[in-house]
């Protein structure tokens, strides 16, 4: 079972021709309201390839609420574990141009109030894959962290958005899942990525993913350094790219997946998710995945 601690929101889409400069206005017809939140499009994708996974978040007493909940329960998520709060709904505002960038803006809301003390007892399991990303507080998703290694479950930590990590924490992570800029950031240094993959490997004795976009991903273990290509696509929208990818690779290493086949579905899955718009819509079941390996080989 996967137990996603994190991020719920509902996401504003905003497409538009080039981002503005400080200070330029820019017109959009219209706006469009999707199921979001780092930590509920990881659970997302984890049940879209047939996970049992149980969403710990903090929506707001509103309707908007229903956004990411709605989505979740479709992709056979459990909700139940998620609490109520005082705060609003956490809100994300997405601009995405015509090459499929985005640029994001999160209104936290009710995600700072999720707490460690929101995860249910027995949860915590060597059976269990613990996800988790850095737009909740982080002090209680370091508790969690903690106590979920303790326990013997797998801990999946996703550095996104960009934060410095202590090393104490980094040490109880079994899998770090960063894009370039979050690998720099982690690791304090310019060196390459296939250098940070390595370095970061060694000192959490766990595994170190970097996620490159079209160049792929870079990962290493405690001995080897691996590459994998990514499929070649033309993307629509690449937000939730990193989500898709965590999510799924979560759920492969739950089903007892080897490191280099699990890197490879959620590569592909995490391609295949950028050619809807939104950042669930696009996300691939896992015949989806298999047939688009197939494919490739
Ligand atoms: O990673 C994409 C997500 O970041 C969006 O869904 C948005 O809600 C922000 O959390």
């Amino acid at each position: 079972m996967i137990v996603v601690f994190g991020s719920l929101n509902a996401d504003f889409f905003l497409n538009i021709n080039h981002f503005p400069e400080p200070g330029e206005t820019i017109l959009t017809p219209k706006t469009v309201v999707k199921a979001g939140g780092k930590g509920g499009n990881q659970a997302a994708a984890a049940g879209k390839v047939g996970a049992v996974v149980k969403m710990v978040g903090a929506v707001g007493i509103d309707t908007i609420s229903d956004v990411p909940l709605n989505a979740l329960k479709m992709a056979t998520v459990d909700v139940t574990p998620v609490v109520k709060s005082n705060n609003s709904t956490g809100m994300a505002m997405i601009m995405v141009d015509v090459t499929g960038e985005n640029s994001i803006v999160v209104a936290s809301g009710a995600n700072l109030d999720l707490k460690a003390e929101h995860v249910p007892q027995n949860f915590y399991s060597k059976e269990n894959v613990f996800v988790f990303q850095m737009e909740t507080e982080k002090q209680e998703t370091f508790k969690v962290i903690n106590k979920a290694k303790l326990s013997g479950a797998k801990v999946v930590l996703n550095v996104a958005p960009a934060n410095e990590v202590p090393i104490n924490i980094l040490k109880n992570v079994d899998y770090l899942i960063l894009n370039e800029i979050e690998a720099k950031t982690v690791y304090q240094s310019e060196k390459s990525s296939d250098e940070i993959a390595v370095q970061l490997a060694k000192m959490i004795e766990g595994v170190c993913i970097i996620t490159l976009g079209k160049q792929g991903v870079v990962f290493a273990d405690k001995e080897k350094l691996y590459h994998q290509k990514a499929l070649q696509i033309k993307p629509v929208d690449t937000t939730g790219a990193g989500d898709t990818f965590v999510g799924i690779f979560s759920a492969m290493i739950d089903r007892g997946f080897p490191l280099e086949k699990a890197v490879q579905y959620a590569s592909v899955g995490a391609s295949l998710a950028c050619l809807k718009n939104g950042a669930q819509e696009g996300m691939p079941n896992l015949s989806q995945i298999e047939k688009m390996i197939e494919n490739i080989d």
